[in-house]
């Protein structure tokens, strides 16, 4: 049987040692604060979400000069709430607040319910926003998990799981959770908002001022840099083709590409069937039967000789490209609609052709030129 070690992640000091830093270096000035009147609180919160205080200071004063209560916000025209927000950004926000002051005055009677669990029911509000809405406004124990606290309990636990990820995040819920003080949910909610913006920043944490500086495991193992992890990279599909280089005369044969896709409309060189794009399927080697066969369309094959691979790199992915140069015993006629052209070698420099293509035709043709020279 699996045994699994029950998590403890309850540590009253932890709390009190952030109480105590708050109330000293902490920010008690802000504007939303000393006050537990949820409507001030509420627009803080939003106003505040992926937005940092300084940007969000002169917004809140213009819009509370305009909306001074929740009443008037639910009764103004929702172009006016925008029009106050506009410059903030994130407008799904001002959209939302106006139909969550709506709501409030429908559904509440004007009056925020204090319990997070049906603030979260609200628009705009997230488990996090409404745990500080009720820990602000009427002091209920509920824990938030923004990115700021991602941050610090990542770097104070040495999380290194990617916090975006769905276990690390409800682990860290949990911790949160455990992690709630008896006494003193506001400054404790603060003290974590106030650390994470003003000691554990991303990229300069004041490691030498933290209260949680003996604990902390990204300190104590030098890992502040690595900690959180970044968000993994997703490794790039790797896709293959087998490509025809067939060159007969100082012509080479082309094949024009759908108009949409990967190089839409453009002129190519034909693909054999099967390696066409195929996804993670290493080209070993090409039957000759499937190569003759290939060719057969265009003409009788003479010789083939495999070059090298040569990998180009989308956004999305990795080509790689191995050509089979090929020569003509006799050439095939061809239906001009076919989609297929004998194009003039000389003229490939100016041809509309993809840049890792014409680069490998240019040197191809190169080759068959000094080759011609040396035989005539
Ligand atoms: N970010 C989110 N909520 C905040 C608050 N109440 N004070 C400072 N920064 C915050």
């Amino acid at each position: 049987m699996k045994v699994v070690a029950a998590e403890n992640f309850a540590d009253p000091s932890f709390s009190a040692d952030l109480i105590g830093w708050q109330k000293i270096h902490g920010r008690h000035v802000l504007p939303w604060q000393n006050t537990r009147d949820a409507y001030l609180i509420w627009l803080s919160e939003i106003m505040l979400q992926q937005t940092q205080v300084s940007a969000v200071l002169g917004y809140y004063a213009r819009f509370l000069e305009r909306f001074p209560t929740l009443r008037d916000l639910a009764s103004a025209p929702v172009e006016d709430v925008m029009a106050q927000w506009s410059g903030l950004g994130y407008y799904t926000r001002a959209r939302n607040l106006h139909k969550c002051a709506q709501r409030v005055v429908a559904e509440y009677d004007g009056v925020f319910p204090s319990d997070p669990v049906l603030l979260a029911e609200l628009p705009g509000i997230g488990r996090s926003t409404a745990a500080a809405i009720s820990a602000f406004s009427s002091g209920t124990r509920a824990a938030i998990m923004d990115g700021n606290v991602k941050r610090v309990f990542a770097r104070v636990f040495g999380i290194d799981t990617y916090p975006g990820e769905r276990k690390t995040e409800e682990m860290m819920w949990r911790r949160a959770e455990a992690l709630l003080p008896e006494q003193g949910i506001e400054s404790y909610t603060q003290g974590l908002m106030d650390m994470g913006a003003t000691l554990c920043t991303r990229s300069s944490p004041s490691c030498e001022r933290c209260p949680m500086q003996p604990r902390c495991v990204a300190f104590s193992t030098n890992r502040t840099k690595d900690l959180p992890v970044r968000k993994p990279k997703k490794v790039s599909p790797e896709k293959h083709a087998v490509m025809l280089a067939i060159i007969d005369g100082g012509q080479v044969l082309l094949e024009q590409r759908p108009p949409s896709g990967i190089w839409g409309g453009l002129l190519s060189l034909p693909e054999l069937d099967g390696h066409l794009l195929a996804e993670d399927d290493e080209v070993e080697a090409v039957d000759d039967d499937a190569l003759m066969l290939a060719v057969g369309k265009f003409g009788e094959m003479e010789s083939h000789e495999r070059l090298s691979t040569v990998t180009h790199v989308f956004t999305h992915y990795k080509l790689h490209i191995t050509p089979y140069r090929v020569t003509l015993a006799r050439r095939q006629a061809m239906a001009a609609e076919s989609g297929h052209v004998w194009y003039d070698a000389a003229k490939i420099p100016d041809a509309p052709l993809p840049a890792p293509i014409k680069k490998l035709l240019l040197e191809l043709v190169g080759d068959s030129k000094a080759a011609q020279q040396r035989m005539f």
